[in-house]
């Protein structure tokens, strides 16, 4: 139940438009935090740190210390899905993730979505634990990557240019396929482990719907985030969900309405303005500011945090980046960026 008394966030995704609007910032735990980087050093590696409840939880109370953010996010990684279905994933310092490349193998296999759900187990224990200690005016948001997302490490087994993953989808049609079936099930019991566990919406990360054909767009990211949506809504989940198609450009109006969504998050690259017009009236919108900003400070940010106020202003409003935040990012940037978004910019 939404009520008055609802943490700001989650009236906005009730549909409500809430005056200054509510603020968190994507990856507000992390590398820009000297404090971060400090409890960092405790685990052997950095999924070690997702897979530990206590300093998991740590990470997500430190920037709710420093800074009056409207919601947490559960400290954890969009890559534990693959880890925990058999595909090993490891860290590379200064490079980012690496897995066992798909596309290498002729015959795929993983484990099954029970097995991989008893591996997250930790991951759920993290988010009773952030619930229990967490201010009631907090909204608490859960997460996954998109299936899509996932996928696409899973395929080229790193980051960077995604030709091999989107050819893999022409090639490997049905394995793909298949894949993303796989992706979308334990998608959905991963975030409604999380929403049992305390969490109060969910954001699904499709931090890759860039260079994608209409047939391949609508195959890869419609469809699976679709089915997602679904499934959720069937296993009794009624948690708003917000979907986050970075890099979607022309394509971000038929993620908004086809997926069943319930509020749409913006990349800094997309105009408010055409994120509004594409999406159903009333939808709740989320974004936008560019990162770099946090970087740039002073009158810059300034400007930019005031240019994203006003063009948002017409609808309901979670004030965000359009992207993560940079780990040279400062703090200091940080709390001035929403001192001026509640002082009502
Ligand atoms: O937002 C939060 O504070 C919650 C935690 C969170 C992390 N990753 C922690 C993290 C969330 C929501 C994510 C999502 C995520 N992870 C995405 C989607 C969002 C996006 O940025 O597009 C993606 C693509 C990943 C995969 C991933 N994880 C990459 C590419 C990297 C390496 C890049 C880098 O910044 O080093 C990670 C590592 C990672 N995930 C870090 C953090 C804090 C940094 C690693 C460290 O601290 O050692």
């Amino acid at each position: 139940m939404v009520s008055g008394n609802s943490p700001a966030l989650l009236r906005v995704l009730n549909g409500e438009r809430v005056d200054p609007p509510p603020i968190w910032i994507m990856r507000q735990a992390g590398r820009y935090l000297p404090e971060y980087r400090e409890l960092r050093k405790r685990a052997k590696s950095f999924l070690d740190f997702c897979y530990s409840p206590a300093i998991a939880t740590e990470a997500v109370m430190q920037p709710l210390r420093r800074f009056d953010l409207d919601a947490a996010i559960l400290f954890s990684d969009i890559l534990v899905v693959p880890d925990a279905l058999g595909r090993t994933v490891s860290f590379v310092e200064g490079e980012g993730p690496r897995l066992k490349p798909l596309i290498e193998e002729e015959a795929w296999s993983f484990d099954d979505p029970v097995r991989a759900m008893q591996r997250l187990a930790p991951v759920y224990e993290t988010v009773e634990r952030i619930k229990s200690g967490l201010d009631p005016n907090i909204a608490l948001i859960g997460f996954c990557g998109g299936p899509w997302t996932v996928a696409t490490y899973m395929l080229q087994g790193e980051g960077g240019e995604k030709d091999r993953a989107r050819l893999a989808a022409y090639v490997r049609h049905g394995d793909v396929d298949a894949l993303l079936a796989l992706l979308v099930e334990v998608s959905a019991l991963h975030l409604q482990a999380q929403v049992k566990a305390g969490a109060d919406c969910v954001q699904i990360f499709e931090s890759w719907s860039q260079d994608l054909t209409k047939p391949l767009f609508d195959r890869l990211i419609v469809q699976p985030t679709a089915a997602l949506v679904k499934r959720l809504r069937a296993l009794g989940v009624t948690a708003p969900i917000i979907g986050f198609p970075r890099g979607s450009g022309a394509q971000i109006g038929r993620y908004a309405r086809e997926t069943g969504i319930t509020a749409l998050g913006v990349d800094y690259q997309t105009p408010a303005a055409f994120a509004r017009e594409q999406a159903p009236a009333g939808m709740p919108l989320q974004g936008n500011l560019d990162p770099q900003l946090l970087v740039a400070g002073g009158a810059f940010l300034e400007q930019g945090a005031k240019h994203v106020v006003e063009a948002f202003k017409d609808a309901p409003h979670i004030f965000n980046l359009g992207h993560g935040i940079t780990p040279q990012a400062t703090p200091e940037n940080v709390s001035e960026l929403i001192r001026w978004v509640k002082g009502g910019v």
